[in-house]
């Protein structure tokens, strides 16, 4: 399973690809306004300094919502650098403009998914990735577990090619259950691939570890 970051935050990212474990990055508009970064310039040159700390995947959103709009927005941000995945929302315009970007060999992610009805027509029209918003569905009472679930049975079945890119993680469990239950991709917070770090035992044990080598050493 690949590991992605779910943020625009510089530092964050550089944290994350210090482990050796990091494969991507997704961000969206709102993590971009959390840094502050607007205008076309900015945000290019963000894209860009993202592209060169991670030579993974790198997913950048389109803010139009009309097939033309996507069409050109795509082409802009696919042109930044080679590893710029294009972002796209499950809308009927969107899934025109997957389509396109699958015929013309731009890569993309088909984000704001919630059915596996929606992850179906992604797969058709030939999108890379899939975000299914696990943490969002959960926040509805509903088991958005149950939606990796499905969509992995459905694409083992058909034959889909497009990779689940499990989205919207809050937790280390949401990680653990999302490479359990079939997910190709996680994209997380920060927050989340740490915490993934913690076992109290392992904390007891180093101490236990360290004391005793003390008691001889010195
Ligand atoms: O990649 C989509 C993700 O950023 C959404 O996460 O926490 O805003 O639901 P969240």
């Amino acid at each position: 399973m690949k590991f992605f970051i779910d943020t625009a935050n510089l530092d964050e990212i550089r944290e994350a690809a210090e482990l050796g474990i990091l494969d991507g990055v997704t961000t969206n508009p709102s993590l971009m306004a959390k840094e502050g970064i607007s205008g076309k310039a900015n945000i290019e040159k963000h894209y860009k300094t993202i592209c060169e700390i991670v030579p993974g995947d790198v997913s950048a959103e389109v803010i139009s919502t009309d097939f033309k709009g996507m069409v050109e927005e795509g082409k802009y941000l696919s042109g930044l650098a080679e590893n710029i995945i294009v972002k796209v929302p499950m809308i009927k315009d969107g899934v025109k403009a997957l389509s396109h970007f699958t015929e013309i060999g731009i890569e993309t992610n088909c984000t704001l998914v919630f059915s596996s009805a929606q992850a179906i027509l992604a797969a058709k029209a030939g999108a890379t990735y899939v975000s299914p918003f696990l943490g969002r569905i959960d926040d509805t009472n509903w088991d958005g577990m149950e939606l990796i679930k499905q969509m992995a049975e459905i694409y083992a079945v058909q034959g889909y090619e497009t990779e689940i890119l499990a989205a919207s993680i809050r937790s280390p469990m949401h990680i653990v259950q999302a490479a359990q239950n079939g997910a190709d991709v996680v994209t997380c917070p920060l927050k989340a691939i740490l915490g993934m770090l913690y076992h109290p035992l392992t904390d007891i044990g180093l101490a236990k570890f360290l004391a005793d080598y003390k008691k001889v050493n010195g």
